[in-house]
């Protein structure tokens, strides 16, 4: 493990004999720490701020036979690497996607309704008492809420505007044959209020949303990341913020965790959470439950459930 993780998620492991370290103890491994730990590991349970390159897989040898991350994500893994040294990656597909779609309409409401800004104003002893032109926000019922990528959470997300009254449209490449396709970007940007990305990060997704996209959204439209920092340039985004090409946003990723841009800080109508997606005592341990199932599957020689490559 590259840390310690919460309790009863490992059983799979423990129950089957395997024994447990953590280099970084209550902190996540360094860089060094897993390069040095990796030759004695037959299998590494890791986490998405872990970054598992090549000189991580090469330290594993012929011994590392699987990596099972707690993240739907795996951008922090070198796929290519991997595969050349023959170990199995595995994933947590499913087990967040409640969590985090729930995630997703609270910044979609906490962005559209400025909650953040008027709480701030209340706690900070600014707030003079009711007034009719105060923190006015925009609607999210009856809104058109754009979903960039269908997968899983995005159909959760989907799923919650619906009882919101919102009008529901959604980006993929490939045709869904469902109501409120749009296989252009650009279109669903144009059309949308409410705008929410849930792609992976991959060399496609990087700068999805630029400055020329921002500029396509409404001037009145909010969005909103639960995906990968990386997928909105925050250059642009922080630009778009303070010039009202848009009205809100609400992160919960970003382009260089755990740092944030400043001018993002400082950005208004902006909601920042910190990378809290998945984060609820439920999920977290069923996402260690799983990855450490994958990696009893593979140690065991049985074929795992979530395979990205390898299995
Ligand atoms: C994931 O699973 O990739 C999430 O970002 C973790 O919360």
């Amino acid at each position: 493990m590259t840390r310690r993780l919460p309790p009863g998620g490992l059983d799979p492991l423990t129950e089957a004999g395997h024994e447990i370290f953590e280099p970084g103890g209550d902190r996540s491994s360094t860089h060094d720490e897993l390069v040095a730990a990796a030759p004695q590991a037959d299998a590494i349970v890791c986490l998405l701020t872990d970054r598992i390159d090549e000189p991580v897989l090469a330290a594993g040898g012929s011994r590392l036979k699987v990596l099972a991350t707690v993240a739907v994500g795996h951008d922090n893994i070198d796929l290519t690497a991997a595969a050349a040294h023959r170990v199995v990656v595995c994933n947590v597909p499913g087990v967040n996607d409640e969590t985090v779609a729930d995630t997703a309409f609270l910044l979609i409401l906490a962005a559209s309704r400025r909650v953040w800004e008027a709480e701030a104003g209340l706690r900070a002893r600014r707030w003079p008492g009711w007034d009719v032109d105060q923190y006015l926000g925009r609607d999210v019922h009856g809104a058109v809420l754009g979903i960039v990528g269908f997968g899983s959470i995005g159909q959760a997300v989907a799923r919650r505007a619906t009882g919101f009254g919102m009008e529901v449209l959604h980006h993929t490449r490939t045709d869904t044959g469902l109501v409120g396709w749009r296989g252009d970007l650009d279109r669903l940007l144009a059309e949308s209020d409410i705008v929410t990305l849930h792609v992976p990060l991959t060399q496609e997704t990087r700068h999805l949303i630029d400055a020329r996209r921002l500029a396509l959204m409404k001037r009145d439209a909010v969005l909103v990341n639960t995906s990968r920092g990386p997928v909105v340039d925050e250059e642009a985004l922080a630009a778009a913020l303070e010039d009202g090409t848009i009205f809100a946003a609400g992160l919960d990723v970003y382009e260089r965790e755990p740092e944030v841009h400043p001018r993002l800080l400082r950005a208004p109508n902006t909601v920042l959470y910190p990378h809290i997606g998945s984060a609820s005592v439920a999920t977290r341990t069923r996402m260690v439950r799983v990855a450490a199932e994958n990696a009893r599957a593979v140690l065991a020689g049985e074929p795992p459930k979530n395979p990205v490559t390898g299995g």
